[in-house]
């Protein structure tokens, strides 16, 4: 493996910090005129190269791979150059049912009524619309329908009542907490949102426009909305698994939220969080935290939205994380797994609360059309009739045991996670920091090992933390094996 011949950048910005310094922004306009390249991939680095002159580097986060792929099956990519890679990533948590499953393709053809393709003499398939804007059809309702009642069915679901579609995860936080703002308390008079207060986790991600970017990150932007206040997140309780396992002291998050409500008293109406930091570096808190942002919500009749974007579709262990937290959102955001790939988010919860919103306040061109309900029938086909969640609980146990085996490894400073969402931080090694270090094992992962295993990762979030979520489906001897590939591949990288 010829680690010096992949041309990444050294130091590359941290995407969820938006305070750029003029420096890193001047490494940034030099990084642009490098496109990636890798040895020996003739075909990908033609692509990254054309690439790199017709589209802005904004169209991605950075991942020193940048892998070009052609096909993809199950829990498989292959390159444009015909290498094959294990998807440690599911997409970004996304095809949770693995990559093009066939029986969901096939359902989401007969949902449309293209199965038969019955054809007019002029050249038109009969069949579902791909828009019904400001129309309907029997495809949506069935979809909305199913979906409450899949939330419903699980403990801490009883909230669903509704569901108001989003076209992608940020749109979903983004009407959710339209809704919160717009709804009023009983007997509340009318008043302006401008002087209403979110509460938003400090350093959680809910997606990067309007509102939803509103609540990522700290106090720390600069262009943050004065609407929002950061809570205080117990990082460092749950730094690690084992520190997670002990039970948390929660005293000084409660001081904190009654010292809010001291100030701020019925002006704050909605507070926002993740069951886990997920783009804030894969952080999973007690569930005792949690509980506590919900019973002080309750105590002063605050929404309370869980943003399950990236935790829902079994990511977690059970269909929502709710349930194993032991929570009852108001309002859940819902993407990514909802649609296994079809871009596709919602806000399902209580009807007084998204009802609150007039017409056209939550409509746009694309939420609910029904290409994106019949992706989600044909998801929630897949988990209500057959066993990915109990098969990925059980590869959850074997990407447990392998990540924890690489936490031997100087090059590992922690290992967090859950289900089969992990993060592994990195350290630093010699004069590389962990920002270097954690970028080169992605690199080197992608290259692969001498057996010609590749794996294919993320860039690293919040710089250091490299994230493993692979698709639910991936057999539990091949996932064996491509973990120990990573683990030769990190004790080279020593
Ligand atoms: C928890 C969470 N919320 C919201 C989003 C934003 O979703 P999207 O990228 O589809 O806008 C993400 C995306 O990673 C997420 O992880």
């Amino acid at each position: 493996m010829e680690l010096q011949l992949v041309r990444v950048p050294k130091n590359v910005p941290d995407p969820l910090n938006r305070q750029r310094s003029s420096c890193e922004k001047q490494m940034s306009d030099t990084m642009h005129s490098h496109a990636i390249e890798h040895p020996g991939e003739n075909l990908s680095n033609d692509i990254r190269r054309r690439l790199a002159d017709v589209e802005p580097r904004a169209q991605r986060t950075f991942t020193p791979s940048l892998a070009a792929i052609a096909r993809s099956a199950g829990c498989y990519h292959w390159t444009c150059d015909g290498r094959k890679l294990a998807d440690f990533t599911s997409g970004v948590l996304v095809a949770n049912l693995g990559h093009n499953p066939v029986a969901w393709w096939r359902a989401v053809w007969r949902y449309l009524g293209l199965d038969q393709l019955p054809a007019t003499a002029d050249g038109f398939a009969v069949a579902s619309p791909l828009t019904t804007y400001n129309a309907t059809g029997e495809i949506e309702v069935q979809a909305t329908e199913r979906l409450i009642a899949n939330l419903r069915s699980q403990s801490g679901g009883a909230r669903c009542e509704q569901v108001l579609w989003a076209a992608s995860g940020s749109e979903a936080v983004q009407k959710a907490l339209w809704a919160a703002l717009a709804w009023r308390r009983k007997d509340e008079p009318p008043q302006s949102t401008a002087d209403s207060i979110i509460l938003a986790t400090r350093f959680g991600f809910h997606g990067k426009k309007g509102l939803a970017g509103a609540t990522t990150g700290s106090e720390k932007d600069p262009e943050r909305d004065a609407r929002v206040r950061f809570i205080s997140f117990p990082r460092e309780e749950c730094i690690d698994t084992a520190h997670r396992a002990q039970p948390l002291d929660t005293t000084c998050y409660e001081a904190e939220l009654n010292e809010l409500w001291r100030q701020h008293a019925s002006r704050i109406r909605v507070l926002i969080t993740e069951p886990y930091l997920g783009g804030g570096g894969s952080f999973h808190p007690q569930p005792e935290y949690l509980q506590l942002l919900q019973r002080f919500c309750r105590a002063h009749d605050i929404v309370f939205i869980l943003d399950e974007i990236q935790s829902g579709f079994g990511r977690t262990g059970p269909m929502y994380a709710f349930t194993h937290y032991g929570l009852e959102p108001d309002l859940v955001c819902l993407g990514k797994g909802l649609g296994n790939g079809m871009p596709v988010a919602v806000v399902a919860g209580r009807a007084d609360i998204l009802g609150s919103l007039e017409f056209g306040e939550g409509s746009d061109t694309y939420s609910g059309n029904p290409l994106a309900a019949a992706a989600v029938l044909a998801t929630l086909d897949e988990f209500e009739s057959t066993d990915v969640l109990p098969r990925g609980a059980a590869l959850a146990a074997v990407f447990q045991e392998g990540l924890e085996r690489l936490t031997e490894l100087p090059a590992i400073a922690h290992l967090r996670g859950e289900g089969l969402v992990w993060g592994i931080e990195f350290a630093p090694l010699g004069n590389r920091s962990a920002a270097e270090v954690a970028r080169a094992a992605v690199a080197a992962c992608y290259l692969g090992d001498d057996h010609g295993r590749a794996i294919h990762l993320l860039g690293p979030l919040a710089g250091t933390v490299v994230r493993i979520a692979p698709p639910l489906i991936m057999p539990p001897d091949e996932a064996r094996e491509y973990l120990d590939a990573m683990h030769d591949i990190v004790t080279r990288l020593t």
